[in-house]
């Protein structure tokens, strides 16, 4: 049935591209990669001519590297005369550089969106990427999905939410949090935060004068990249005499360190979908990426 079609795993999504083609029966191709000592890289990969291609490459880090190399295997599949392009890039890269905060500052994410739609691709798929402003750059052929239902899903399969409250670091996440207090059937707060723009640092404070004590807390983000939004949430929360906090994110990029630091700063447990796989990513995506790809 689906002799036709190949799913081309880049080096960035092998968990992932493995899941899918073994979940929907579609070929796996890995192409070989190579890394010079410059830092370039070099992919070599077999003929996908006349092929209906899956791309899979998530844009975590080193992001420029994952960037090139996805543009790599795109290039070839246009070269080759693939019939057809789907691209899923499950993290979205360059996602929170979409407005000019600071007078000067390149709107990355458009330049990202602008190189992707040079190559004309049939489809491009993401997972919960950070903004509405970030996806309007793409124009009409992005399907942005929501892992939060898979997330709650989990959740409710694995942990007691008796006496639970869910919380967003910030406002701009609210609505993603009010989705996953939805499908638990619990109440929503927010938390108030300021980001200095220019230094990066940021401020947490809560918004209202809800009482947290003794409560468990599911504190819901779409991603976690030095950490310092949910450490600062944390320790708020703490000091509002929280009983115990689970964090619950699509994409946990854990840099510097950060999943010690977040246990450090009161967290018990850290849970993710593998856009980036670590040891946090509990939730597999394969199930919504191939309802995204089943009937392309
Ligand atoms: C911000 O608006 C995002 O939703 C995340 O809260 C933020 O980007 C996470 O970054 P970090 O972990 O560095 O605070």
């Amino acid at each position: 049935m689906f002799k036709n079609r190949v799913i081309i795993t880049g080096p960035a999504s092998e968990e992932l591209g493995i899941n899918l083609s073994r979940k929907s029966g579609i070929q796996l191709m890995k192409p070989e990669i190579k890394i010079f000592s410059d830092g370039e890289s070099k992919i070599t990969m077999e003929s996908v001519k006349n092929k209906n291609c899956t791309i899979i490459q998530s844009l975590y880090p080193p992001i420029d590297r994952h960037i090139i190399q996805l543009l790599m295997m795109i290039h070839k599949c246009k070269l080759d005369r693939a019939a057809k392009i789907t691209v899923i890039i499950p993290y979205m890269a360059y996602a929170r550089q979409d407005k000019e905060f600071v007078k000067g500052e390149v709107i990355t994410i458009a330049l990202l969106a602008k190189l992707l739609k040079y190559f004309n691709i049939f489809k491009l798929i993401t997972i919960d990427i950070h903004s509405k402003e970030s996806l309007s750059y793409f124009g009409g052929n992005i399907i942005n999905v929501s892992a939060i239902p898979l997330l709650a899903r989990y959740v409710l399969d694995n942990i007691d939410t008796y006496n639970v409250i869910v919380v967003s670091p910030d406002y701009g996440g609210f609505s993603r949090a009010q989705k996953f207090a939805k499908i638990l059937k619990k109440d929503v707060i927010y938390l108030n935060k300021n980001r200095n723009r220019q230094t990066g640092d940021i401020k947490i404070e809560t918004k209202y004068g809800t009482d947290l004590k003794g409560k468990k807390i599911i504190l819901v983000d779409d991603m976690i990249s030095t950490g310092n939004s949910i450490i600062k949430s944390c320790e708020l929360l703490k000091k509002n005499g929280v009983a115990n906090i689970l964090v619950v994110c699509t994409h946990a990029l854990l840099l510097n360190e950060a999943l010690i630091k977040i246990k450090q700063s009161g967290a018990n447990e850290i849970i993710s979908t593998n856009s980036v796989p670590n040891l946090c990513s509990k939730v597999d995506l394969s199930d919504i990426l191939y309802s995204s790809i089943k009937d392309k």
